[in-house]
């Protein structure tokens, strides 16, 4: 008989009084000498569907093996339910068991820990919570290609292995197929690479934008969405290893339209999420964050705050001045700490801010330069002053989150973006390409990179990046 999918016995009216077959893992069993009531989950929704087994037609070898976490195949009618807690159940004729699950099953006892789920990331994914963090997961995917799909942007797929350094903060893993103890070297003592698979040094991609400029400027406007990875040694609970970013990148696109479009798309997909995902995000307002929803809803309501870095500080600098107490300094200049960023978000402003035109020392080397002004210093969004060169980053900060989004306006003078390469010598050999964008027929273009998992923490509540991705891969952690 044909399985019926177990989301679809809970929704369909029409399948009532009908002879069903349902698929799925055992989440309990209970019940009496006369009955037994087992509930079964299959993934497709968060709920169970209730079997109700007869004693007399289920024999009692057959019941014994039904454990919390079996596999079994069940037949019956479905009918509309006596009992409390459920709409419809199974009056089950038959049950077939696919797997056994003896009681070393390491999801067995409930309420464990999430450090020890991670410990067993094999089997989380069997959890209720896990499988709501996970279908939402999907539907967030979905959310994105369907935003820019919408929207007229191409999806691009960009290089994983790659020979430059976006970011240029060099926290790249790198690609080789040469054994690393036995490497050959220069007469200086320098590897070298000629030999090696790609005759030249390469690594994995911490972010697919210089060849997505290279798609914007010639489709108008794409989408990446893929793996993007960084070796930096950040233990923290908003840091991967191998994480997922989603890059739009625009041709004609200016700091406003910008800012428009990263606070339309983040709206789209909390929207979606309300929408699409509701059972997954009642169960988890429920269980891990009862303001979860209320905090969804809030964001759509809101409309974010755009602040230029130099008045950021002024608001912290105030704030020190009225007693608060920051672990980092926030002095003009400096890299802004989470704990920075979430005192703007949820104590001063309560809600999300996109900061603009950062100093340019503390950003990479593609974005937008301001006017300079005769001091040395430079003038930016909404005409704020400030004491020294800015540019036109844009980053979305988010409440609980901390940063979600960075993205700018990119830097189309062949002549000033050659000077700043130069200026931090970035080697020229990387870059030749790049710059050929704005050799020939170059034009004003913008775009920007969202953290996926870190989306995915927002719309689900969880606390740890970790319990957002399947199988995290962190400082010393690549099992599974
Ligand atoms: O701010 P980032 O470093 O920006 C870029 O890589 C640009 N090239 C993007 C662009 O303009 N096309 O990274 C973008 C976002 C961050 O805002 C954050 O959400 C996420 O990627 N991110 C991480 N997420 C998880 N683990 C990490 N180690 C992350 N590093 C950045
Ligand atoms: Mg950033």
């Amino acid at each position: 008989m044909k399985r019926t999918k177990i989301v679809d016995i809970l929704s369909c009216n029409a399948l009532v009084g009908q002879q069903v077959c349902v698929k799925g893992w055992v989440r309990t069993r209970r019940g009496n000498k006369q009955v037994q009531f087992i509930a079964l989950n299959d993934g497709s929704t968060i709920k169970n569907v209730q079997i109700v087994a007869d004693t007399e037609k289920i024999d009692a070898d057959t019941l014994k093996d039904i454990t919390t976490g079996a596999c079994i195949c069940a037949i019956g009618k479905l009918v509309e339910s006596q009992g409390q807690g459920q709409s419809v159940e199974i009056q089950c004729d038959s049950i077939e068991i696919y797997g056994l699950c003896p009681n070393d099953y390491p999801m067995q006892k409930k309420g464990q820990t999430f450090e020890y789920m991670r410990k067993h990331a094999h089997m989380r994914l069997r959890t209720n919570t896990f499988g709501a963090v996970f279908r939402i997961r999907h539907h967030m995917a979905m959310a994105i290609h369907t935003y820019f799909h919408e929207h007229g942007f191409f999806y691009f797929h960009t290089p994983l292995i790659t020979a430059s350094d976006c970011e240029g903060a060099g926290n790249m893993f790198q690609v080789t197929t040469k054994n690393l103890y036995d490497l050959k070297k220069d007469d200086q003592g320098k590897i070298k690479y000629d030999d090696d698979f790609f005759g030249q040094q390469t690594s994995l991609t911490v972010s697919g934008q210089l060849e997505g400029e290279l798609g914007a400027t010639a489709l108008g406007a794409i989408y990446t969405f893929g793996p993007t990875f960084r070796a930096e040694n950040s233990n923290t609970p908003r840091h991967l290893a191998e994480f997922w970013m989603v890059e739009p990148e625009v041709a004609f696109l200016d700091q406003e339209g910008l800012m428009d479009l990263e606070e339309d798309f983040i709206k789209y997909c909390v929207r979606w999420a309300l929408d699409h995902c509701k059972d997954d995000l009642e169960f988890l307002n429920k269980m891990i964050d009862n303001t979860l929803i209320e905090r969804l809803e809030g964001v759509l309501k809101e409309t974010f705050v755009r602040l230029p870095y130099t008045k950021g500080i002024e608001i912290l600098q105030d704030a020190i001045k009225k007693g608060v107490k920051f672990e980092f300094p926030c002095n003009w200049g400096d890299d802004l700490a989470s704990e920075h960023e979430r005192y703007l978000v949820e104590e001063h402003f309560k809600k999300p801010v996109i900061m603009t035109d950062y100093p340019s020392k503390i950003k990479a080397f593609y974005m937008k330069q301001n006017q300079a002004t005769p001091q040395g210093g430079s003038i930016g969004y909404q005409n704020t002053e400030a004491p020294e060169p800015t540019m036109q980053g844009t980053d979305v900060l988010f409440p609980q989150i901390g940063e979600i989004i960075g993205g700018s306006v990119r830097e189309e003078s062949y002549d000033k973006l050659l000077a700043e390469i130069e200026q931090r010598n970035i080697p020229m050999k990387d870059m030749w390409w790049y710059l050929d964008t704005r050799k020939y027929g170059t034009c004003p273009h913008a775009g920007f990179g969202l953290g996926f998992e870190r989306l995915i923490l927002f719309v689900t509540g969880m606390a740890n990046i970790r319990d957002v991705i399947p199988f995290p891969r962190t400082p010393n952690n690549a099992e599974f």
